[in-house]
């Protein structure tokens, strides 16, 4: 397979994707084929990037005579028959197998052997696409990621007959476009698409749940470093979008429980509750409905207490004595203990297990798993059981704002939000990685480029604790019951390795 450095590039489908690619595409110094089946489409897909350009110029990102050159690399054509001597042709048509399936048998008509022909779908089987070809082979996936020319990620995506070598110029193609490539096997969903199910599904559920509002779900996730939290990104995505994905997932994976979709979100999507572009969605727009939370107090003093221990041997434990010590208050350090956390005489303070406080004892707090490191006022969850007195409804929360934290109540449920969040995304991203969709280095650079994920998921495990991540989903299976946590089998058998070492 030779390279594709000179290539011309034939991009079919000039909406907001296909527009997107060509201009990366003529940056990288390609000459750019640009054809729409809607007549002027490409013509008006040029006049728009003219305007891109103008703007681009006036802020000292490109000179004139540069984006002129790019523009000029970039040509409308009105028939595929121009697109003989191109070297791959990538389509961003409508997102349909008949309809995608056509064109690519076409475009066999008229391109050499070797032209590599790639897609730009985000959801449909790449084996299936090259099925009937004459030369499926040469047909894979480049999934760009909207904006374009801005989002980082492209999964080179290779069905059950793609050649390796085509897959491998593709994946050299899309960092020569100054991208970041990751490879992928065509399954459901790819890479992100799939493994980002849990970050909707888990707050749909503890919505569904009334665990807790979208706002204070939103903060505890922007509290674990994530840009925007699900409520609030899904809002942005469009509920229907986000809603017909998770649909799609769910149904290609043979109705797998683990992926079934949230009847508030069909709800929502049936009453037209689309979000920031229908004006509502868990949010109203037009309203004051705000995404923020109130601030808890910090306490002026300790609540009172007679004795003081800190339980666990990890970071979290050795944070919580440092932030104890700072403050002059003393305290024993049980470093062999079964949790984690603080005990005020009695009462105890501890980092959620997946189980809820209320199976744990009467005056029992949990709070959820900080993820980053400087949680300084950033939102964290914490519930109490049932049973608690009200001294410790009132304590738990006043010494989650000493340590640190904004504490935020939601209702006793099992692995509160990030814990069970988290959870669930490294799960999925080790089950993907069992299948060989992807390696753990792709998806980690697939999560952080794709969705912006503040880390991967696979840096997440290695800053948590394989045993600790089965244990909580162990536990969250026992209480729900059904497919939607079981465990991975490779979380398990990443146990057994950490043991053989
Ligand atoms: P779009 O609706 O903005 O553009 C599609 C364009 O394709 C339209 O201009 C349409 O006239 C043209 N078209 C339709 N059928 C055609 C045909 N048979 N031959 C030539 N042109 C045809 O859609 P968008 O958002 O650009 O998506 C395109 C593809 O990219 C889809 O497969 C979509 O799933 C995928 N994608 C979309 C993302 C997004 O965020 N919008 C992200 C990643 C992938």
């Amino acid at each position: 397979m030779s390279k594709l450095d000179e290539a011309t590039v034939v991009v079919v489908g000039a909406g907001i994707m296909g527009a997107g690619i060509a201009q990366v595409a003529a940056q990288a110094g390609h000459r750019v084929l640009l054809h729409d089946a809607r007549a002027d489409a490409a013509g008006q897909a040029l006049d728009k990037l003219r305007g891109t350009f103008d703007k681009l110029v006036a802020k000292g990102k490109f000179t004139a005579d540069e984006a002129q050159a790019i523009l000029a690399r970039i040509a409308p054509i009105d028939s595929l028959d121009a697109a003989a001597e191109a070297g791959i042709a990538v389509e961003a048509i409508v997102e349909d197998l008949e309809v995608k399936r056509g064109l690519l048998r076409e475009l066999e008509g008229i391109v050499g052997a070797d032209c590599v022909l790639a897609t730009n779908t985000s959801s449909i089987s790449i084996t299936a696409l090259a099925g009937g070809l004459e030369y499926p082979g040469r047909v894979v996936g480049m999934h760009f990621f909207n904006p374009v020319p801005i989002m980082q990620l492209v999964e080179v995506v290779a069905g059950l007959q793609t050649d390796p070598a085509v897959a491998d110029t593709v994946f050299a193609l899309a960092e020569a476009w100054g991208k970041t490539a990751v490879h992928a096997r065509s399954t459901p969903g790819f890479i992100v698409n799939r493994i980002a199910r849990p970050f909707y599904a888990e707050t749909l559920r503890l919505l569904e749940e009334r665990a807790a509002t979208p706002a204070v779900l939103d903060a505890c996730l922007r509290g674990a470093g994530f840009r925007m939290g699900p409520c609030e990104l899904m809002d942005l995505i469009g509920i229907d979008t986000n809603f017909s994905v998770t649909q799609s997932v769910y149904e290609a994976n043979f109705y797998d429980k683990r992926y079934a979709p949230s009847l508030l979100q069909r709800e929502m999507v049936a009453g037209g509750l689309y979000g920031r572009k229908s004006g509502r969605g868990f949010y109203d727009y037009a309203g004051d409905d705000k995404a923020e939370i109130a601030k808890f107090p910090l306490p002026e003093a300790p609540p009172s207490f007679d004795t003081l221990a800190v339980h666990g041997d990890e970071p979290l434990a050795d944070r919580i004595a440092a932030a104890l010590k700072s403050r002059g208050l003393h305290f024993e350090r049980v470093r062999d203990s079964d949790w984690s956390g603080l005990q005020a005489d009695s009462a105890r303070l501890r980092l959620t297990d997946g189980r809820c406080a209320a199976e744990l004892g009467r005056d029992v707090a949990v709070f959820d798993l900080p993820l980053s490191d400087d949680s300084s006022g950033m939102a964290l969850a914490w519930s109490h059981s049932a049973r608690a007195s009200a001294e410790w409804v009132a304590a738990a929360p006043q010494w989650l704002a000493l340590l640190g934290f904004n504490p935020v109540r939601i209702e006793d449920a099992p692995g509160l939000v990030v814990a069970r969040t988290i959870a669930m995304l490294i799960n999925e991203a080790a089950d993907a990685v069992q299948q060989g969709v992807c390696s753990e280095d792709g998806a980690d650079a697939a999560m952080k480029l794709g969705v912006n994920y503040p880390a991967g998921p696979f840096e997440w495990l290695d800053g948590w604790n394989t045993r600790a991540v089965i244990e909580l989903l162990d536990r969250l299976d026992t209480h729900y019951r059904g497919e939607r946590y079981r465990v991975s089998p490779w979380l398990r058998q990443r146990t057994w390795r950490e043991k053989s070492q």
